[in-house]
């Protein structure tokens, strides 16, 4: 699927010059493209709606971000975490089996603040992942990401897969220094997946340019980002609606 897409979001027409498909679609995927999921989920839609309402009191709009990055990542590592196959005994007879394979490499960048709730359910639902956290934080003024604390290794183990974890996409700043990052450390772009709530055109723009091959799942792409550096109708702060300061 390479041709141009067009969705529409409050309205208005949003052309993007990157891939886009859903999982439910399995068509082969072109290597050098980036690749934008937006998975067609019921829930996905009811989590992303909660997180819109300016209604939504802190401890609701927590849980709301965690229980959408929980149904974000259950589809990012769809096809994506190998596993081995064998045979076990049942208690009533031999069965085939197949498990995400303990040797492989798996990690979970969520970057703070707001990724902390995003990724709050990642270690329990992917087995055996090393989480490691980056803290970004991007001036209000010139709107420039800050890294202020880095569990990054030195070097990601060989074969190494990287989910990078960010609520907002929003000028693309902070995922770009966070995938650079992860990049220097020995990881290629096709075993980097970005997982997010709310991405905007801008952002894809710069990650569709910048890294062939990545693989992008996000809740629902929104028109505009304002001269603020807030994604338009997006959701607000979601690092300070996330933990109430
Ligand atoms: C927000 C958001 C992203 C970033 C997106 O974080 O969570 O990390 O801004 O903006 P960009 O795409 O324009 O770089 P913020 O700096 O507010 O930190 P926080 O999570 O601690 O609130
Ligand atoms: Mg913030």
């Amino acid at each position: 699927s390479n041709q141009k897409v067009s969705l529409t979001s409050s309205g208005k027409r949003i052309d993007l010059s990157v891939n886009c498909q859903t999982t439910a679609e399995k068509k082969p995927m072109a290597q050098n493209k980036m690749l934008v999921f937006v998975p067609p989920h019921p829930l996905i839609k009811h989590w992303v709606s909660v997180l819109r309402n300016e209604q939504t009191p802190c401890p609701i709009f927590k849980n709301a971000m965690a229980e959408l990055g929980r149904l974000l990542l259950y589809e990012a590592s769809r096809d994506w975490l190998p596993t081995i196959t064998g045979e076990i005994q049942s208690p009533l007879g031999v069965a085939a089996i197949e498990f995400i394979d303990p040797r492989e490499p798996v990690s979970i960048v969520p970057i703070l603040r707001a990724g902390l709730a995003l990724a709050e359910h990642a270690s329990s639902i992917l087995p055996a992942t090393k989480t490691h956290h980056l803290g970004i934080a991007r001036d209000e003024e010139t709107l420039e990401p800050t890294v202020y604390l880095n569990k990054l290794p030195d070097k990601f183990p060989p074969g190494s897969r990287v989910f990078v974890v960010d609520p907002m996409l929003a000028t693309g700043g902070t995922i770009v220094a966070a995938i650079d990052m992860i990049k220097e450390r020995g990881v290629d772009n096709k075993n980097i997946k970005v997982v997010s709530a709310i991405a905007s055109p801008p952002a894809l723009q710069k990650l569709s340019e910048k890294y062939p091959g990545l693989h992008v799942y996000s809740g629902i792409i929104d028109p505009t980002v304002n001269e603020k550096g807030f994604i338009i109708p997006g959701l607000g702060d979601a690092g300070d609606r996330s933990f109430g300061t």
